[in-house]
């Protein structure tokens, strides 16, 4: 059994991960500071004697180290950020804090208490409008926001300081994540957490373009799974690898899902093509395979899973 710090514990991906790693037997220590995630996402989690979550802001300079230095964790997962492509180009000083100097306080808080792990959740955004695809992990980055900027940043950050200081540095590129928990009520949220309260709300969606935009949709399950192993697994070296399916599937296929989920609602409204959208994204999974790692649940099987399940209820 390994103890884990979380950062970002109470978010979309953060909780999934949580639920994971206590669902193996590993305790957890979860970070949140509630800006975009919600308690209600660790209702399961605070029911466990293996968990523990603390209130705090892990860009504040000291608030980790302390914490790292009083619970001694064997790994850190760091999932907190500005998560939004469009509020990093708006506020591209938050991000730089958020992002980028949130991400030395981890390296930090590793070299000064010891931690031989971290865990770092980076993004498909590094390598922005890349050609190649599927993406390799050697393709050529190209970020084209502050917020693929500072993923990039951040990877470049903890490696170095993993190299030099003797930790282990795993960087996760997420593609499109999806599932429960995802907050459709954010401007900026994943299409599929659009979609989902769209139809359930009995709202025809919105498709910018002719909707044969594809990317790489993957679910938070095998995400978390993803990162308890990268936090966990005996052996492993720093590097970086996609955390993605390998399988693309457009809007337009996405949209006859729910559709046939839900036969009373109009069909989607088209609207222009928006300025700066990728037409294409698509992953190459070999290299998380190397080490371990395989999607296992299809879009289809998780939408129908999304589709069932109950707004996340409130708690008091
Ligand atoms: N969802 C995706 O498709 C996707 C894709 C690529 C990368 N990522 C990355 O994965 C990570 C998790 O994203 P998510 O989709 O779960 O988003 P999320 O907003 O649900 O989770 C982020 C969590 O971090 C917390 N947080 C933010 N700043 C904090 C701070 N300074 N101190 C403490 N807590 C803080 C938030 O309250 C939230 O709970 C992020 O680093 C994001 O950039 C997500």
């Amino acid at each position: 059994m390994a103890k884990i710090l979380v950062t970002g514990a109470a978010g979309f991906i953060g909780s999934h991960t949580t639920d994971c790693l206590l669902g193996e037997g590993h305790a957890v220590v979860g970070v949140d500071n509630f800006r975009t995630g919600r308690k209600e996402n660790l209702a399961t989690a605070l029911r466990s004697p293996a968990f523990a979550l603390h209130v705090k802001d892990v860009a504040a300079p000291g608030v980790l180290a302390a914490l790292v230095a009083a619970e001694r964790p064997d790994a850190i997962i760091h999932l907190a950020a500005l998560v939004s492509v469009q509020e990093s180009i708006a506020n591209p000083e938050l991000n730089f804090s958020l992002n980028v100097q949130a991400s030395q306080l981890v390296a930090e808080a590793a070299r000064l208490h010891g931690v031989g792990r971290v865990v770092f959740a980076s993004s498909a955004a590094i390598y922005g409008d890349a050609a190649e695809r599927p993406i390799r992990e050697s393709a050529e980055k190209r970020p084209v926001s502050p917020y693929g900027a500072a993923k990039l940043a951040s990877e470049d950050l903890l490696l170095g300081h993993g190299a030099c200081y003797g930790f282990t540095v795993r960087c996760q590129r997420y593609f499109n994540v999806f599932g429960t928990r995802q907050d459709p009520a954010s401007p900026y949220s994943g299409v599929i957490s659009i979609f989902a309260r769209n139809y359930r709300e009995g709202k025809p969606v919105t498709l910018f373009g002719d909707g044969r935009q594809t990317r790489d949709f993957i679910a938070v399950r095998d995400v978390a799974r993803a990162n308890a192993l990268a936090a966990t697994r005996p052996g492993l070296t720093s590097g970086a690898a996609n955390i993605c399916t390998g399988r693309a599937t457009s809007l337009l296929d996405l949209a006859g899902i729910f559709a046939a989920a839900h036969p009373g609602v109009g069909a989607p409204v088209h609207r222009p093509a928006r300025a700066g959208d990728i037409l294409h994204s698509l992953g190459d999974p070999a290299a998380a395979a190397a080490l371990g790692f395989t999607a296992r649940t299809g879009v289809a099987e998780g939408l129908a899973e999304l589709i069932s399940e109950p707004p996340v209820p409130v708690l008091p």
